[in-house]
């Protein structure tokens, strides 16, 4: 239904710009900015939107790498989940689909939390401890957010987006590759 509406009130807001681009241009005439500001604004706005559109989704770059291909290909993964629940959020893909997207997102964000741990444990790592308590605390400020999702509907699920894709971006651009420094420099020697 929303889905319906924001699109209706895209038609509307077209179709009412190239009413007043057409009205000014008569009225005005071609040499004055006014109808040409129009225009271009009704040019704009489908590549504006579209560009909105891309600047919710992430891509993997090569500088996430941490050194391990094992973590970066989890990484990959957890990038490619949020991407899906970006899809569900923008394209309004139903109640199950977002439901899905979210809990698989989560899922799979615990068990890297878990493999990660154990590979640090391994290793010896001496920052596993802190590393730790971070995995934990995101959990619980995730698992907040998708009870808040639970109350509110599908109006609260781009705000669990939008944490999970900067918590996970963020540690795995940051805290990750001090483990991965460790863990090549371990297997080097
Ligand atoms: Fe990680
Ligand atoms: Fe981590």
């Amino acid at each position: 239904m929303l889905k319906e509406m924001k699109m209706l009130g895209t038609v509307l807001l077209l179709g009412i710009l190239l009413v007043a681009a057409i009205l000014t241009f008569v009225a005005l005439g071609p040499l004055n900015p006014v109808p040409w500001l129009f225009t271009i604004t009704l040019v704009g706005l489908p590549f504006y939107s579209r560009w909105r559109e891309q600047h919710h989704f992430v891509a993997w770059k090569d500088e996430y790498s941490v050194g391990v291909e094992a973590m970066d290909n989890e990484h990959r993964k957890l990038l490619t989940l949020i991407n899906h629940l970006q899809t569900a959020i923008h394209y309004q893909t139903g109640g199950n689909f977002e439901q899905e997207a979210l809990n698989e997102l989560m899922d799979y964000t615990r068990y890297h939390f878990q493999h990660e741990e154990e590979l640090m444990q391994q290793y010896g790592y001496p920052g596993l401890a802190a590393h730790q308590k971070l995995h934990r605390e995101m959990v619980a400020d995730a698992e907040a957010f998708v009870e808040d999702y639970r109350n509110k509907g599908h109006k609260a699920l781009a705000g669990v987006a939008d944490f999970l894709k900067n918590w996970l971006v963020n540690h795995i651009n940051g805290t990750d590759k001090e483990y991965g420094a460790f863990i090549q420099q371990k297997s080097n020697r």
